[in-house]
């Protein structure tokens, strides 16, 4: 880095001394581009006016009149700004990026309601009228009616199923019962899907936002599905605890772990879950982290303070 970071200083002052001579449009389309330059090699805004003002006191120091380093110092002016508009466009890049993913939350928090909605409503009665039209095959055909009670008995279960999922979905028994029974019921439902052992612990919690509610119950919903995806896990335990700024929540199971750094860096990879969870942080001031090792299981633990900043 020190190398590169010479030659690119070089190459700066170079590009600012062309500019202010005149050189004009060309001189500016070398300042943007060195910035690009600079940040693929990984320097920040601060590096960029640490440069800069290397460059600036070297150039200013050819000049004879206090007229001639005025005219150089509005010449810069321009040189720099140029020099920093890939960083300027990154950043807003960034930002569309997040309101893109904010808006994608919604969307999918609607989605959901949708789901939950046709699952516990239309599907619901769809199988209610199949167990009326049972009930008149069992009285036109009597000799079917034990196969006929198999059915329904199954049909039972179904429905218990769809009913369960999409409670899951659109948890409105965040809104009647809060937090941790909303957790625990998720539980139950994960561990009867996928014989994990699944322990819930925390302190009741009467008075957490209805947003920091939902946000930790669809960040639990993600890790679940993780742990389901990737871990090999037999066991996860879930707590929450507040403490006087903030609620934390861990979510560790005993899976097979995985190299955090490389995955956390993979950019335009497939997974959204983390840099989901991320963003519906960003909007609450809070922050994750993720404990792993090869082998030895993976803790992600989310932290929220209650005092939330007002909403971007
Ligand atoms: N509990 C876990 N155990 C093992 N690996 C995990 C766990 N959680 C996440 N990972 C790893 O992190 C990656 C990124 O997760 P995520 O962003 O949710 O994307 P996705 O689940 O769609 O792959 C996963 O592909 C997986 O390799
Ligand atoms: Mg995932």
């Amino acid at each position: 880095m020190p190398e590169t970071m010479n030659k690119l200083e070089d190459q700066y002052a170079a590009a600012l001394l062309d500019s202010i001579r005149g050189i004009g449009e060309s001189a500016l389309q070398q300042a943007y581009e060195l910035g690009r330059r600079a940040l693929t090699e990984g320097l920040g805004v601060l590096d960029m006016a640490a440069m800069y003002h290397k460059a600036l006191a070297a150039v200013l120091s050819l000049a004879s009149t206090q007229e001639e380093r005025t005219l150089m110092l509005r010449a810069a002016v321009s040189f720099f700004v140029e020099s920093l508009s890939p960083f300027e466009m990154t950043h807003r890049g960034f930002r569309e990026t997040n309101t893109a993913l904010r808006r994608l939350n919604q969307t999918l928090e609607e989605e959901s309601k949708r789901i939950a909605h046709a699952l516990h409503d239309e599907a619901g009665q769809l199988l209610a009228s199949v167990h009326l039209a049972l009930e008149e095959v069992a009285g036109k055909l009597p000799p079917a009616r034990e196969h006929l009670e198999k059915v329904k008995g199954l049909l039972d279960q179904i429905e218990g199923q769809l009913r369960r999922l999409s409670h899951e979905l659109r948890p409105t028994i965040l809104d009647d019962l809060g937090l941790l029974p909303a957790l625990k019921f998720l539980a139950e439902g994960v561990a009867a899907r996928t014989g994990l052992l699944i322990t819930v612990e925390g302190e009741p919690e009467p008075s957490l936002s209805p947003l920091l509610e939902t946000t930790l119950y669809r960040i639990v919903q993600e890790a679940f599905t993780n742990v389901t995806r990737h871990a090999k896990a037999s066991q996860v335990s879930i707590t929450i605890h507040r403490n006087p700024q903030s609620v934390r929540c861990s979510v560790r199971d005993n899976g097979v772990g995985f190299d955090v750094s490389t995955v956390l860096a993979r950019t335009g990879g497939r997974g959204l879950g983390l840099i989901g969870i991320r963003e519906r942080l960003n909007s609450l001031g809070g922050s994750f982290s993720i404990l792993s090792n090869l082998g030895q299981g993976t803790e992600l633990v989310i932290t929220i303070p209650h005092m939330n900043p007002p909403e971007a």
